[in-house]
C-alpha cells in the first residue's frame, strides 16, 4: 500500500540490455533510477518507452543487468483491449470480495469470506469513489464493459489499477482514443498523485505539463529535464540551437582541414617534384639521390598521415554533434494514380439514418478531392458513419453511395495481419504491384530495407500506425477516398509530422475523423461536418469553440 513515509518507493535499472529475439538491441547497459513523483516518459516512435515499460513491470526480462522495484507495481499498458464480456466490478478485479462481502450481509460467516475480504470492507465505496473521480460515476458494478466505449474501457482499467493502492504505477500512453472530456478526467487523476513513483509514457502535452520531470529516451539512453512540457520544450530548443551551432562549427572544421590536406599533398608533391629536378641537376650519385627520395617520402607520409588523422577526427566530431540534433524524416511518396478530377463525384449521401439513429436529412454530396473533417465526441457515431460509407454497417434507412476506389484505415489499425512482415502485408493489399516497386516504396514511408520484413506484430505503436498508412495508401487499386479514424492518437509530434507530409501527397478525397485541430488543420481540411444530434456542416471555428468548451 501506498505509504508516503516509505523511504523504499524507488524503481531503477541497472546496466540493463536488452534484445528481442531477432537480434536487434533495444537497450544496452542503461542504468536508470526513476525518483518519487510524476516522471513523463517521452521520446520517439519506436524508440523503446513501451519495451522499457515491460521490463520494470516485469513483463519482459532483461538479457543482463537488474530492474529493482520497491512496492506494489501496476501497470496499464499501451491499446489494451479488455475482455467485453466481463462485468464491471471483475474488470475492477473486485468481484470476489464483492461476493463475500454479499455472503456474509445474507449471514454466511463462513472463514474464506473474511478472508478474501481481508482489511477491505470499503472496497465498493472505494471502487464507486474511484470510478467518480474518474467520470465513471453512472458506470454500474453490475454492467457488462462491452457496453462501455473505448475511451471509458481505459479510465476502468486506470480505475482498477488506482484502487490498488500501488506504489508504482506505469501507464504507457494512457490518453490515446480517450476524447477531451476523459482525458480532462486524466489530468486530474495525474495531478492527484501523491505518493510513489508515477512514471507515464505520452506524447500529449496537456499531460505531460502535469510531470514533475521529464525523462526522454534516445538512442538507448535517458536524459533529464527538470519541470514539465513547456521546461522541457523550452530546453530542448535552447539545446538543439546550441548544438546547430556546434554542428555549423564542426563543419567548417571538417572543410578547413580537406583543404589543408589537400595544400599539404600539393606541397608534398611539388617539393618531391623539386629535389628530383635538384638531384638531376647536381648528378647526384643514386644512392644518395636515392636515400634523400626515401627520407623525403617519409616525412611526406607522415605529414600527410598526421593530416589525414586530424580529418577524420574532424569527420567523427561532426557525427556526434549530429548525433544530437534531432532529425525528423520525412515521408515522401509519389501517389499518381490517387488523383481525382474536380468535377467527379465522390460520395452521396441521402436522408440516412445511421444503425444508433443518427441523421443526415436531405442530400450530401462530395466532389474531387475535397478534404473533409468529421468531428464529434466519443460516442457520437463517427466510426459508424465510416463503417456505413465503406459498405461494412448497412443503414437504418436512407442511402450513402460511393463512386470511386476507397479505403478505410481505422481506429484500431486491424488492416495488418500480425503474423505477415510489413512488405507482405502491402502486398496483400496490392495485388499485381511487383515487390520491387513495393520495397522502394516502403522505403519512402521509412520502412527500409530489413525493416520491412520486420512482423507487423511486434512493431511499436507508432510504426505500426506507419505499416497500416502504407498498407492503406499503397492499396491497388489506388485510393481515391481515403478515410481516416482518429489517426493521431497514437503518434508523437515527428510522427504526426510524417502523416502530414504522406497525406500532402495524396491527391485524392479525404475523410479525417478525429478532435485534433491543430492536425486537422495542418492537412488541409476544405469542409468540416459535425456529428452531434444529427450530421451538418460546420465551420473551423465552430469546432474550435465546441472542442474549447468541452474541455472546460
Ligand atoms: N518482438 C519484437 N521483435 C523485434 N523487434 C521488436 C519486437 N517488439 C518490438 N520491437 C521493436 O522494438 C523497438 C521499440 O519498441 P517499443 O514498442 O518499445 O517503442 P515505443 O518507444 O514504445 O514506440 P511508440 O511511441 O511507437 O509506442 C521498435 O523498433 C519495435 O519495432
Ligand atoms: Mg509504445
Amino acid at each position: 500500500m501506498a505509504d508516503p513515509t516509505t523511504p523504499s518507493t524507488s524503481v531503477t535499472c541497472s546496466a540493463l540490455s536488452f534484445q528481442w529475439p531477432d537480434g536487434t538491441t533495444v537497450f544496452d547497459g542503461l542504468s536508470l533510477s526513476i525518483p518519487r513523483g510524476r516522471t513523463g516518459l517521452v521520446g520517439g516512435n519506436g524508440t523503446g518507452k513501451s519495451t522499457l515499460l515491460r521490463l520494470l513491470a516485469g513483463r519482459l526480462h532483461p538479457s543482463h543487468g537488474s530492474v529493482t522495484v520497491g512496492g506494489d507495481l501496476a501497470y496499464l499498458p499501451q491499446n489494451i483491449t479488455l475482455d467485453t464480456t466481463l462485468r464491471v466490478d471483475q474488470a475492477l478485479g473486485i468481484a470476489e470480495r464483492r461476493t463475500a462481502l454479499r455472503a456474509i450481509e445474507a449471514g454466511d460467516v463462513g472463514e474464506q469470506n473474511f478472508e478474501t475480504i481481508g482489511d477491505d470492507w470499503d472496497v465498493e465505496e472505494r471502487a464507486l469513489a474511484t470510478l467518480g473521480t474518474l467520470g465513471l460515476g453512472d458506470v454500474e458494478l453490475d454492467r457488462t464493459v462491452g457496453q462501455m466505449s473505448g475511451g471509458e474501457t481505459v479510465l476502468l482499467r486506470l480505475a482498477a489499477l488506482l484502487l490498488e493502492r500501488p506504489d508504482v504505477l506505469l501507464l504507457d500512453e494512457p490518453t490515446n482514443n480517450l476524447d477531451l472530456f476523459a482525458r480532462r478526467r486524466l489530468y486530474e487523476a495525474v495531478d492527484s498523485w501523491r505518493s510513489g513513483v508515477l512514471l507515464v509514457v505520452s506524447h500529449d502535452h496537456d499531460l505531460l505539463e502535469r510531470v514533475d520531470r521529464i525523462a526522454e529516451l534516445r538512442s538507448g539512453s535517458v536524459s533529464w529535464y527538470g519541470g514539465g512540457w513547456s521546461a522541457y520544450d523550452e530546453a530542448l530548443a535552447t539545446q538543439q540551437e546550441a548544438a546547430g551551432r556546434m554542428l555549423k562549427a564542426a563543419e567548417a572544421d571538417v572543410r578547413r582541414q580537406k583543404r589543408e590536406l589537400e595544400e599539404t599533398q600539393i606541397k608534398i608533391a611539388r617539393r618531391q617534384r623539386h629535389s628530383k629536378k635538384m638531384d638531376a641537376q647536381r648528378r647526384a650519385p643514386r644512392i644518395v639521390a636515392g636515400e634523400r627520395k626515401r627520407s623525403a617520402q617519409e616525412s611526406a607520409d607522415k605529414l600527410r598521415g598526421l593530416q589525414e588523422d586530424r580529418l577524420n577526427e574532424a569527420r567523427e566530431r561532426r557525427e556526434e554533434v549530429a548525433d544530437a540534433i534531432h532529425n525528423d524524416a520525412e515521408i515522401r511518396v509519389d501517389l499518381p494514380h490517387t488523383a481525382v478530377p474536380a468535377g467527379r463525384t465522390v460520395l452521396t449521401l441521402h436522408d440516412l439514418r445511421l444503425q444508433h439513429g443518427k441523421l443526415h436529412q436531405g442530400d450530401l454530396h462530395v466532389h474531387g478531392p475535397e478534404r473533409i473533417a468529421l468531428v464529434g465526441r466519443n460516442g457520437a457515431g463517427k466510426t459508424t458513419l465510416l463503417r456505413t460509407l465503406t459498405g461494412e454497417l448497412p443503414p437504418l434507412s436512407g442511402e450513402a453511395k460511393t463512386f470511386v476506389p476507397l479505403r478505410f484505415l481505422p481506429q484500431r489499425l486491424d488492416v495488418l495481419d500480425d503474423e505477415l512482415s510489413v512488405a507482405a502485408n502491402v502486398a496483400r493489399m496490392a495485388p499485381g504491384v511487383t515487390d520491387n516497386h513495393i520495397r522502394a516504396q516502403l522505403a519512402r514511408f521509412l520502412f527500409k530495407g530489413a525493416r520491412a520484413e520486420q512482423p507487423a506484430g511486434t512493431l511499436s505503436g507508432g510504426e505500426r500506425f506507419r505499416a497500416a498508412l502504407a498498407a492503406t495508401m499503397l492499396a491497388a487499386p489506388a485510393p481515391q477516398l481515403l478515410m481516416l479514424d482518429e489517426p493521431t492518437n497514437n503518434l508523437d509530434m515527428a510522427a504526426v509530422r510524417q502523416l502530414t507530409s504522406a497525406l500532402d501527397s495524396y491527391q485524392g478525397a479525404l475523410i479525417i475523423a478525429g478532435h485534433d485541430l491543430s492536425f486537422l488543420e495542418s492537412a488541409g481540411i476544405t469542409r468540416w461536418l459535425l456529428l452531434a444530434e444529427e450530421l451538418r456542416e460546420t465551420t473551423a471555428e465552430e469546432v474550435r469553440d465546441l472542442l474549447a468548451s468541452e474541455a472546460g
